[in-house]
């Protein structure tokens, strides 16, 4: 996607993600939830489903009838979980597509992730079909109408011998059999294929958030009865296919389509829906995304720990038995088709501490466009350059506020794909060469990493929660993490300038060692 396009897709999303924080607070934001809040409202539909369907009777002059005694008799039970069955599923269209919007707006669907978001989109009609043939099973005025017009467009496609319109021409063409076949679809048949699209679409992402927290399931839960309770779910009319429905309340989540058929034809219906699925099925490739190398594996400096495997966003590192003479018994493996060259792993390598004295340096595990090498000798050189009083080192990333101008003679800017990138060690590093007050890290905020944990792997090996750890004796008041979206530049600013006025202020050379014998001391 062209750049400026990319900026203006990425800072509304920050936008409208910041209306939503400032709503539910930035823990129970829904934006960063969606694909968990879709399960979860699966769940509440699959609870509620079987609940209903337990009274519920599955013939034609049944299903209208034990339907009403549930709204009618039964509303503070069957019927309550009747609505939540609606509204559930009308949630879960909602936050089908502000996930589906969100992860475009990203730019988080080109690339390896074409995986997730092609086989997402099947996901989408089934949900909708799912809805579609549920309501059928109502059997009032609008499942008559759906009926009939469903069936309309299914004998537009040279599928059946017997046309399907045919069982809706009177109420003596329809028997029980029909109907049987219906909710089976719907209670077994459908389900059955969303599980296993979900299972397929989470495939080659690690460490899902299958459950959103807590607050939000239990907000989300608490609505949807409120909602129940005040406006009940309720049928239209029983269905008699003698007389042709006039007026009905249509769901627009999930029926949105069908008044089409008034004034086009089922062929362009089905260009439509055709055009669209397809369009959507080949977005992630166009406009086409320029992917950097993968990563690499570099045997000879590999231990065989497996920390790249566990930080790893896309699960596409393994660990394979070696065969070679080395002294570990395992070797990293980078699978390419899966690998986002987000450069996390190089940065959970215990081989890549800019103390080596290795020139060039080489790791475990690295980016071959972006090395860890390159970012030492970039450190380095910036480092060198700088002239002020106080001096410091921003380490950011590339997807989130602009950092390039905040660089002066006083503040050196280092750009990485990922703060997951960045190896610990290097705050170490930079505060150790002696001539840096403080390290500034910035990048994507909570919940919203360009790719998925980098910023949360980074601030717990600074808080010595993840390996590689950030070594203990570095001052931690000499580091400061302030993380910015793209349309938070001013806060982001103004944060830059407060902590290089506080470190004109700190005493930094308490503790301060000899460089070249850290140096020493690591080799
Ligand atoms: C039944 C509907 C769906 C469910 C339950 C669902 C659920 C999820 C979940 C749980 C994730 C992982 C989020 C994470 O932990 O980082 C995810 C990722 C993703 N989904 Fe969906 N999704 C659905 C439909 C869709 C649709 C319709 C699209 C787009 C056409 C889509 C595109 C994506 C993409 C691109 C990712 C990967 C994001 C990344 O790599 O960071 N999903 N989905
Ligand atoms: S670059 Fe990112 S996606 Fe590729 S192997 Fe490393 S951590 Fe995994
Ligand atoms: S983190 Fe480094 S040393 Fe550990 S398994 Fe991965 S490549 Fe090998």
């Amino acid at each position: 996607m062209n750049n400026r396009i990319q900026k203006f897709c990425d800072s509304t999303m920050s936008i409208i993600e910041g209306w939503f924080d400032r709503s539910f607070t930035r823990e129970l934001n829904p934006m960063y939830y969606l694909g968990s809040l879709t399960v979860y409202l699966f769940y509440i539909v699959l609870v509620s489903g079987v609940y209903v369907f337990i009274i519920y009777e599955s013939s034609i002059f049944g299903a209208w009838a034990s339907l009403e005694y549930m709204t009618n008799e039964l509303w503070w039970s069957a019927g309550l979980m009747r609505s939540l069955h609606r509204y559930a599923s009308d949630a879960a269209i909602i936050t089908i597509f502000f996930h589906m919007f969100r992860e475009f707006m990203r730019d988080r669907f080109r690339g390896v992730r074409w995986f997730s978001w092609f086989s997402g989109v099947p996901l989408l009609w089934m949900t909708v079909l799912l809805g579609i043939s549920g309501y059928w099973l109502v059997w009032d005025t609008m499942a008559q109408y759906l009926a009939v017009a469903s069936s309309e467009m299914m004998d537009w496609l040279p599928i059946f011998t017997e046309p399907m319109a045919r069982n809706f021409l009177t109420s003596a063409d329809m028997n029980d059999r029909f109907f049987t076949l219906i909710a089976f679809i719907h209670v077994i048949g459908i389900p059955i294929f969303l599980i296993f699209g979900i299972w397929i679409h989470l495939f080659r992402i690690s460490r899902t958030t299958l459950n959103p927290p807590r607050g939000l399931a239990i907000g989300t839960l608490l609505a949807l009865i409120v909602m129940s309770l005040i406006k009940p779910a309720v049928s239209h009319e029983q269905a008699n296919l003698d007389i042709v429905p006039v007026s009905l309340n249509l769901d627009w989540f999930y029926l949105n389509i069908f008044p089409l058929a008034d004034s086009w034809s089922m062929g362009a219906i089905w260009a439509l829906v055709w055009g669209v699925t397809a369009f959507l099925m080949i977005l992630p490739w166009f406009p086409p995304k320029k992917q950097p190398p993968v990563a690499i594996v570099y045997p000879e400096e590999c231990n065989g720990c497996g920390q790249c495997v566990d930080d790893c966003p896309y699960s596409a590192i393994e660990m394979m038995k070696r065969e070679d003479d080395s002294p570990y018994d395992e070797v990293a493996v980078v699978d390419a088709s899966h690998c986002i060259s987000c450069g996390i792993c190089a940065g959970s390598c215990p081989s890549s501490t800019p103390f080596r004295k290795m020139d060039p340096l080489i790791t475990g595990i690295d980016m071959p466009h972006e090395s860890v090498h390159s970012l030492r000798n970039d450190t380095n050189s910036k480092m060198d350059k700088l002239s002020d009083d106080t001096r410091m080192v921003i380490f950011g990333c590339e997807h989130a506020a602009e950092l390039e101008r905040y660089k002066d003679s006083g503040t050196a800017v280092i750009t990485l794909p990922c703060t997951g990138m960045l190896p610990a060690s290097f705050i170490d590093y930079a505060l150790r060469r002696g001539n840096i007050d403080g390290v500034f890290i910035t990048g994507c905020v909570e919940n919203n990493c360009h790719y998925r944990f980098g910023n949360n792997w980074l601030d717990e090996r600074i808080d010595h929660e993840r390996k590689p750890a950030l070594r203990s004796r570095v001052d931690r008041n000499r580091v400061h993490i302030f993380r910015a979206e793209s349309n938070q530049q001013k806060k982001l600013g103004k944060e830059i300038d407060q902590f290089r006025s506080y470190l004109g202020t700190y005493d930094s050379d308490s503790g301060q060692k000899d460089i070249d014998n850290e140096v020493a001391n690591n080799e």
